[in-house]
């Protein structure tokens, strides 16, 4: 599909620059969201996509950034994982920011941009799931059902939009390579010795060139959901954990 205009969440770094970066390429007028910082003012100086710095949770300025847009692709990128740790020490700031940015965010755009989408009869909508909101990992389990809140969301949404040209995917991507891990692990040094150095990750850019890929598609045909892998990286298995009074490892493979 030949798109002219698109708004990009998180679009100051990782995932969300490369998507911007990839747009920018292919001549489309890009708006970057992301948190108003020089980092955004930087990236939106070199791609010449259009900056808008404002905090996601501000519904308000939300609606003041798409009034008067039409918007063709809008990729709900922006998240925040703000811990790994077992639910039981999940703060209540963390448990919000989680759904407020990750899952409330996204609805939010969406609800602003589609009205306009429906009318035109064109547009294509991403959402940034993860892995995680399909196969539970330790740690991680707001995050989680963040993910698979959206990937439920993006669901009804087609059946809402049953009848229109306005296409709607959700993305499903295991471990990629940016900057999300960095607080946890106490800095970009040592999130990479963690999560990357040892191990081949998917980058930004490839992602974005699976988002190109798929509006690039026929108008009649619908990517609904993609599952993107590092090719080294899988899911499954299960576990059992032994009884209270046994010895040994907490828990073994069944
Ligand atoms: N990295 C992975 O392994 C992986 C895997 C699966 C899915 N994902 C998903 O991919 C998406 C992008 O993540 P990433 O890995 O590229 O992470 P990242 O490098 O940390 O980028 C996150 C982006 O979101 C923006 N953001 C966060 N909170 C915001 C807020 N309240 N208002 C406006 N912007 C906000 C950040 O802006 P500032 O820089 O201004 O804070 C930044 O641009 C997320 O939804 C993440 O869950 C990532």
């Amino acid at each position: 599909m030949d798109f002219n205009t698109a708004l990009v969440t998180g679009a100051s770094r990782g995932i969300g620059q490369a998507i911007v970066r990839k747009f920018r390429a292919r001549g489309m007028h890009v708006h970057a969201v992301a948190l108003a910082d020089q980092s955004l003012i930087d990236m939106a100086a070199e791609t010449g996509a259009v900056p808008h710095g404002l905090d996601l949770r501000d519904t308000g300025a939300l609606a003041a950034l798409v009034e008067g847009l039409d918007i063709d692709v809008l990729v709900n990128n922006a998240g925040v994982l703000p811990q790994l740790q077992p639910f039981a020490a999940s703060t209540p700031s963390t448990i919000d920011a989680l759904i407020d940015v990750n899952l409330r965010a996204a609805l939010h755009v969406t609800s602003l941009v589609l009205p306009g989408m429906i009318a035109r009869d064109r547009g294509h909508i991403f959402f940034m799931g993860s892995i995680a909101g399909k196969h539970p990992t330790p740690n991680t389990a707001t995050y989680g059902a963040t993910k698979a809140a959206l990937h439920a969301f993006a669901e009804g949404l087609r059946c809402d939009l049953l009848g229109s040209s306005v296409r709607v995917t959700v993305l499903m991507p295991g471990r990629v390579q940016t900057r999300l891990y960095d607080d946890i692990f106490g800095g970009h040094d040592k999130a990479s010795e963690a999560l990357y150095d040892d191990f081949e990750a998917i980058q930004p850019g490839d992602i974005a060139t699976v988002i190109a890929n798929a509006m690039d598609l026929p108008a009649h045909v619908d990517l609904t959901t993609i599952e993107v892998l590092p090719t080294r990286q899988t899911f499954g298995g299960s576990q059992i954990a032994r009884r209270r009074e046994s010895a040994g490892s907490a828990a073994e493979p069944t």
